[in-house]
C-alpha cells in the first residue's frame, strides 16, 4: 500500500472484531512510527499499550464509574475552545450529526447519544487500547509533534490491515487510565486509541466524513505572476 492509499483509506473505526492484535505487529508499527519528525528531535510521545486483562480492568473500572454516575475527572487540558466559532463549530456539529445518523440515533435521542459516547470507554470493542502521554513541561509545538507520531501510527496500522480510532474522550477519565498504566507524575494523558480489526457489519463504520474544500484551507501565491 502506498502512502496516498493509506491516507485515503484510514478513517476512524467505531466497531471492531474481537480478533487479537499481535504484539509483534504493534511493536513494529510503534517503532516505525517513531520516524515521525519532531522539533529538536525531542520525540515527546510516550505510549502505553493495553490488551487482555489489563484492558478489561480499565474497561470495567470506567464502566463502573459511568454506571455510578461519577463526574469526569477534572480536565488537564481543554479539548475544544469553549466558544468555538465558525467554521469549526459547524464542522464539529456536522461530524456529530453524520455519526449519529449512521447509527440511526435521532438528534433528540439524548440517551442514544450518551450510549454511543459511552462506547468510547469500551474502545468500541477493540482488543487493544493505546494511550498517548506527553510530559507536562511540553507546549503547543510538542503537542503538534504528538499528532505527527499518531498519524504515522494510524497509517502504518492501515497498511497492516488494522483499524483505529483516536480518542480524546479518554482524557475525561485520565485518573482511571493512570490507575492501570501507572505513568510517572510528569506525564499527562493526551488521548487513547482503539486498535483492532474493523467489524465491517457495524453501522458506525458506514461513515465517510467530509472535508472542507481545499480553497477554504489553503492559499497559493506566486504561481500566476
Ligand atoms: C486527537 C483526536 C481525538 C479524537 N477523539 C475522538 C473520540 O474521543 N471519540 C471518537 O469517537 N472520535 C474521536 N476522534 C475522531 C474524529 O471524530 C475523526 O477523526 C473526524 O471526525 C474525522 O473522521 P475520520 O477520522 O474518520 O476521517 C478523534 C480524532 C482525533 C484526531
Amino acid at each position: 500500500m502506498d502512502v496516498r492509499e493509506a491516507v485515503m483509506t484510514r478513517r476512524s473505526v467505531r466497531g471492531f472484531l474481537d480478533t487479537p492484535v499481535s504484539r509483534h505487529t504493534l511493536e513494529q508499527v510503534l517503532e516505525v512510527a517513531c520516524r515521525a519528525p519532531s522539533g529538536g528531535n525531542l520525540q515527546p510521545w510516550r505510549l502505553y499499550a493495553l490488551t487482555g486483562n489489563a484492558l478489561d480492568q480499565l474497561k470495567d473500572s470506567t464502566a463502573a464509574r459511568l454506571a455510578a454516575g461519577s463526574p469526569p475527572d477534572e480536565p488537564e487540558y481543554t479539548i475544544y475552545p469553549p466558544e468555538l466559532t465558525a467554521p469549526y463549530r459547524d464542522r464539529r456539529f456536522h461530524c456529530g450529526e453524520q455519526l449519529y445518523s449512521a447509527i440511526g440515533v435521532p438528534r433528540e435521542d439524548k440517551q442514544g447519544r450518551r450510549r454511543q459516547f459511552a462506547r468510547n470507554f469500551q474502545l468500541f470493542g477493540a482488543p487493544v487500547g493505546l494511550f498517548c502521554y506527553i510530559d507536562r513541561q511540553m507546549g503547543a509545538a510538542q503537542w503538534a509533534d504528538l499528532g505527527m507520531y499518531l498519524q504515522n501510527v494510524m497509517l502504518l496500522l492501515t497498511a497492516e490491515g488494522l483499524a483505529s480510532c483516536p480518542q480524546e474522550a479518554w482524557s475525561l477519565h485520565h485518573r482511571t487510565v493512570a490507575e492501570i498504566v501507572k505513568p510517572p507524575q510528569e506525564l499527562m494523558l493526551f488521548c487513547g486509541m482503539a486498535i483492532g480489526y474493523e467489524d465491517p457489519a457495524h453501522p458506525a463504520n458506514n461513515l465517510h466524513t467530509e472535508r472542507a474544500p481545499l480553497a477554504e484551507v489553503a492559499t497559493f501565491q506566486g504561481w500566476d505572476d
